[in-house]
């Protein structure tokens, strides 16, 4: 039993060219893998949040909230950006199949929270991008991370990837907001509108600036 399920892990872990299927046991099997790597992120996240209320008297951390991506978004993704759609290809290119969202109150929390998670030793960091400083043309403002989790099996440990998003919760209620506008219409936002929102954004970006004026 314990020798077939490591050789499942080693099957996914070598270039396993297998198509994806979504109803198969492997898909289940392999989002285990991810559900775990979350679970082992938002307790440690959890903790850095408590203690920050608890020891420290400042709340660092607002809410967090995770998600695994749907079965037939990673499909959809894997689609638009022309990948074949085998299980390598899904665990090697897809990054945000685990996604952990950090929301905190001021813009300056963004990049101590970045910090605290560098320094996390059993962390390793793939990729960052940093759309606080530079936001995307929509305006769209956030810090994303893509890391490497642990999850420490039985057999081994083996380092899971994850997608980390730090935003304040002035952010949060643009990239809601927006997101639901654009997702609403079929036809996608009119020019009009686009413009409106990266007007909000920055109404959103100046509201963050202030706060941090306020509170020093
Ligand atoms: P994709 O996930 O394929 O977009 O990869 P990427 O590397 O281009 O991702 P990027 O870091 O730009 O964005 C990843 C995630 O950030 C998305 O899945 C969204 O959750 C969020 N995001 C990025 N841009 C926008 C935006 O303009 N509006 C909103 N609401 N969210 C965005
Ligand atoms: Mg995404």
């Amino acid at each position: 039993m314990r020798e077939n399920e490591l050789m499942i892990i080693e099957n996914f872990l070598e270039n396993k060219e297998e198509k994806v299927d979504v109803d198969d046991e492997l898909y289940s099997k392999l989002m285990f893998f991810y559900k775990s790597a979350l679970k082992q992120l938002e307790v440690q996240l959890d903790i850095i949040k408590d203690e920050f209320k608890i020891i420290y008297n400042y709340d660092l951390i607002d809410h967090i909230e995770t998600r695994i991506k749907e079965p037939k978004s990673i499909l959809k993704k894997m689609e638009k950006k022309k990948y074949s759609k085998t299980y390598v290809n899904l665990i090697e290119k897809i990054n945000d199949v685990a996604g952990i969202r950090i929301v905190c109150t001021l813009k300056d929390d963004i990049f101590f929270i970045r910090d605290l998670i560098k320094n996390m030793p059993n962390i390793h960091i793939v990729k960052e991008k940093d759309y606080v400083t530079n936001p995307k043309k929509s305006g769209y403002s956030s810090y994303h991370m893509i890391v490497e989790v642990p999850v420490y099996l039985t057999q081994k440990t083996i380092y899971v990837k994850c997608e980390i998003q730090i935003r304040t919760l002035a952010m949060d209620f643009w990239a809601s907001f927006e997101h639901k506008v654009k997702y609403k219409s079929e036809k996608g936002v009119t020019k009009k509108m686009s413009k409106e929102l990266v007007n909000c954004a920055k109404m959103v970006s100046k509201f963050d600036s202030k706060m941090i004026e306020l509170k020093t």
